[in-house]
């Protein structure tokens, strides 16, 4: 049987609750809102913790109200708990983070509201259920929860990936972030869902999820995706977008025209691609191909050399999915600087040349960098930050990829395309560019609507930045980012959110 961990009890005291106790400060954490469960607690026990709460300055709520954030118990039987807690039903019950009392010890150490970790929450304990699931609080956030490569609930995240992509391509961003959500809430799961009701205390959520969810469950397939997949706009829209450089907008212009296939686009006398979109077309079985591990390994021996021929004390980084611990990604990222502030700015143009000279260079998109930190913090999140970057289309020999090629059987040319993309970050911007260029894309738009929501803080790929304070936050490493942001840390092969 699983037990739930708990946390030290303080001895009881028999002297009167009220001695010892410093007066209520100001309030200082007000998204905050702690309510505490009398029952197993007791009335003197619980009336001497709220005010040792309000003493360090944090608001402690009389009654189950809409205004509870966290609710804290230290009656451990889950089922018990939660039937109580229903009964009084705050309308905002799915959203309150029920918690065991070792949440609320750790607050007083720090004398700040800690991130919520697994061991706070209150595990069901019942033997009939399995697997023991946590009454509620899997985060709505998806940088607090760890999220591996490993996901038990493909089917459904399969099929919400499809609903994200028609949304995206009309231009319904409401409903495809929903699904996005959706879809990264149950890859963190450690279980798969076999029951709806299995889901009833999951965030992100939503009707239309748990519709998609219900034929999948009932019927092995969703019939709203199955739909959408044999949809002929889909189709073609899905097919253009898959061409490097052609992005939703200028797939629909060509769909419209009646341009179905990529030949059609090839055939059409009076559309002009670009420089990108030609190298897209002319590359286009090589890098719609995965690149494999051993591949993105060969190319950093490359990058590397590259980088260390011009400046001896370059710094590589792996970034993007390979980083994450994934076996196949679309490209390769790296972070490619040295520890010279200032002559970053040359060094991607430098290893450019070096890549050129050695006869590899398929494709260069360079953009130099526009980073200035008086311009920041910039209070809306653009696509792309500052840095010098360069999108490239690298040829890779075979006989320098440990156990060849990830290439088509009967490929006999003996290399293939890739897509590589380096970013040249100053070295004092160098651990916001790793914890951003790292991803997942929905864990890097979770930590800044966090760090926004939570903290009063912006982050980007470049600095973090009090609100508050008025004041960016300095940090050299990623932990001092998580830190800066109340967060545990997660290891990057834990956010494949
Ligand atoms: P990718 O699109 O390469 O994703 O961006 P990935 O996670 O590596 O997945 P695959 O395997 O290639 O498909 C990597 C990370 O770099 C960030 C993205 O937000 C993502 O988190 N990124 C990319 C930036 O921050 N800025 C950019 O200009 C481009
Ligand atoms: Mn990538």
């Amino acid at each position: 049987m699983l037990r739930a961990p708990v946390a030290p009890r303080p001895r009881k005291r028999s002297r009167p609750v009220e001695a010892g106790v410093p007066k209520c400060a100001e309030a200082k954490f007000e998204d905050v809102r702690i309510f505490l469960v009398e029952r197993k607690m007791g009335s003197s026990r619980r009336s001497f913790l709220t005010q040792l709460a309000r003493s360090k300055g944090f608001t402690v709520e009389d009654v189950l109200s809409d205004a509870v954030t966290h609710v804290v118990s230290e009656d451990i039987r889950a089922s018990s708990l939660w039937t109580w807690l229903k009964s009084r039903a705050p309308p905002n019950l799915s959203t309150i983070r029920v918690l065991n009392i070792g949440w609320f010890t750790d607050s007083m150490r720090e004398g700040r509201p800690v991130a919520v970790e697994t061991r706070h929450l209150i595990q069901d304990v019942s033997p009939e259920v399995s697997p023991p699931t946590p009454v509620t609080t899997v985060s709505q956030y998806a940088c607090q929860r760890r999220t591996t490569t490993e996901n038990r609930n493909k089917v459904f995240t399969d099929a919400f990936e499809v609903l994200v992509e028609k949304y995206e391509f009309s231009d319904m961003e409401g409903p495809s972030l929903a699904f996005r959500r959706a879809a990264s809430v149950l890859k963190s799961l450690p279980w798969e869902v076999r029951s709806l009701q299995a889901t009833q205390h999951l965030p992100c959520l939503g009707e239309h999820t748990k519709a998609v969810m219900e034929d999948i469950l009932q019927h092995g397939r969703s019939f709203e995706v199955e739909r959408i997949l044999s949809d002929e706009k889909y189709q073609t829209l899905k097919l253009l977008t898959s061409v490097f450089g052609v992005g939703p907008k200028t797939a629909e212009k060509w769909q419209r025209r009646g341009l179905r296939s990529l030949s059609d686009v090839l055939a059409e006398p009076g559309i002009q691609l670009n420089r990108m979109q030609q190298s897209g077309f002319l590359h286009y079985g090589d890098i719609s191909r995965a690149v494999s591990r051993a591949e993105a390994r060969a190319l950093g021996s490359i990058i590397d050399e590259a980088a260390h021929a011009i400046t001896p004390d370059a710094v590589l980084a792996l970034t993007g999915g390979f980083r994450r611990g994934k076996e196949f990604g679309h490209d390769v990222d790296f972070i490619v600087t040295t520890p010279q502030l200032g002559k970053e700015g040359n060094l991607l143009s430098d290893v450019i040349d070096v890549l050129k000279r050695q006869g590899i260079l398929l494709f260069c998109d360079h953009q130099a960098s526009t980073f200035d930190m008086s311009k920041l913090p910039s209070h809306r999140f653009e696509a792309m930050d500052h840095f010098a970057k360069c999108f490239l289309i690298l040829r890779l020999e075979g006989r320098h990829v440990d156990g060849g090629l990830h290439s088509d059987e009967g490929d006999s040319r003996g290399w293939r395309a890739v897509r590589v993309d380096l970013v040249s970050p100053p070295m004092d911007r160098y651990a916001f560019a790793l914890l951003g260029w790292t991803g997942s894309r929905q864990f890097e738009r979770d930590l800044r609507r966090f760090a926004r929501l939570e903290r009063g803080m912006l982050l980007d790929n470049h600095a973090l930045f009090d609100k508050t304070k008025k004041e960016f936050l300095a940090a050299t490493t990623e932990r001092d980012i998580f830190d800066h942001l109340g967060l545990e840390y997660m290891e990057p092969w834990q956010r494949n959110a």
